[in-house]
């Protein structure tokens, strides 16, 4: 069941997601050798507390920590660890936080220390594809318009995008209707209509797409081995054009005359 959401309750997933988009920022920050996944996740914890949020995964089908933490051929979904962050890693750094009611999602892959040039190419690949979906999230366009951007652009590039996993719907729950597949036939798919609140999320493979659940029942790696880039917002779909609800530098103009 897909949910609509009012402008207020937009402009409430939208302080959600300006906690998620300041606590990614800092995690960014400190994402340099030396520094550990769990170093990370006890600084976002107590970031959401502070704001007055929950964080959101904490206990999500018993998920134990408040963001993932996926190195290289980890896609999504690591479990923050004693595990350090060394020079030539790139990092998946995904946080949600709930704040009366209403949750953003967001994450980021970045680079520590000095990488590989290679690596930075798939980054910048995965965030630009995040990019151009957001772009075609408009009224007017169907769902599959927006998962098409993401396969058109990383397959453009030589990668491809992971089948198993989904962006999906958002609101007062993490994973609404609809699931929003990174891969789709243009022009079909629902149609996008005000008040649709989506976290749109590349998981784009530098090898093949296939994907394998580790043993720890969370941690999703891709079957070759070769690195993988996960980048997500969540957005708005408003008659005015997709608004990014977990922007850092957010349109607060646009923010408060939803809320
Ligand atoms: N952004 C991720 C997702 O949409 C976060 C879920 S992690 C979990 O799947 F641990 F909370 F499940
Ligand atoms: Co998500």
């Amino acid at each position: 069941m897909i949910t609509l959401r009012t402008k207020s309750e937009i402009g409430k997933i939208g302080r959600a997601g300006r906690i998620v988009a300041s606590v990614l920022s800092e995690l960014r920050e400190m994402a340099v050798p030396g520094v550990t996944t769990r170093d990370l996740d006890r600084c976002a914890e107590s970031r959401i507390r502070a704001a007055g949020a929950i964080p959101t995964f904490k206990g999500y089908h018993g998920y134990p920590a408040s963001i993932c933490t996926s190195f290289n051929e980890e896609v999504v979904h690591g479990i923050p660890s004693a595990r350090k962050l060394k020079e030539g890693d790139i990092l998946g750094i995904d946080c949600g936080a709930t704040l009366e009611g209403y949750v953003g999602d967001a994450a980021i892959t970045v680079p520590v220390g000095r990488v590989d040039e290679a690596l930075l190419r798939l980054l910048s690949v995965a965030e630009e594809s995040l990019r151009r979906a957001i772009e075609q999230a408009r009224v007017g366009n169907r769902l599959y318009d927006v998962s098409h951007a993401v396969q058109a652009h990383a397959e453009a590039h030589g990668y491809s995008v992971v089948r198993d996993f989904c962006g999906h719907g958002v609101g007062t729950r993490m994973h609404e209707d609809p699931q929003v597949p990174n891969y789709g036939k243009p022009g079909t798919g629902i149609k996008l209509r005000p008040g649709l609140v989506l976290a749109i999320e590349p998981m784009v493979n530098s090898g093949s797409h296939e994907v394998d659940v580790q043993a720890d029942g969370w941690t999703v790696v891709t079957r070759d081995g070769r690195p993988s880039a996960h980048f997500e917002h969540t957005i708005a779909i408003t008659e005015e054009g997709p608004v990014v609800l977990t922007a850092f530098n957010p349109v607060i103009e646009t923010l408060q005359e939803v809320s």
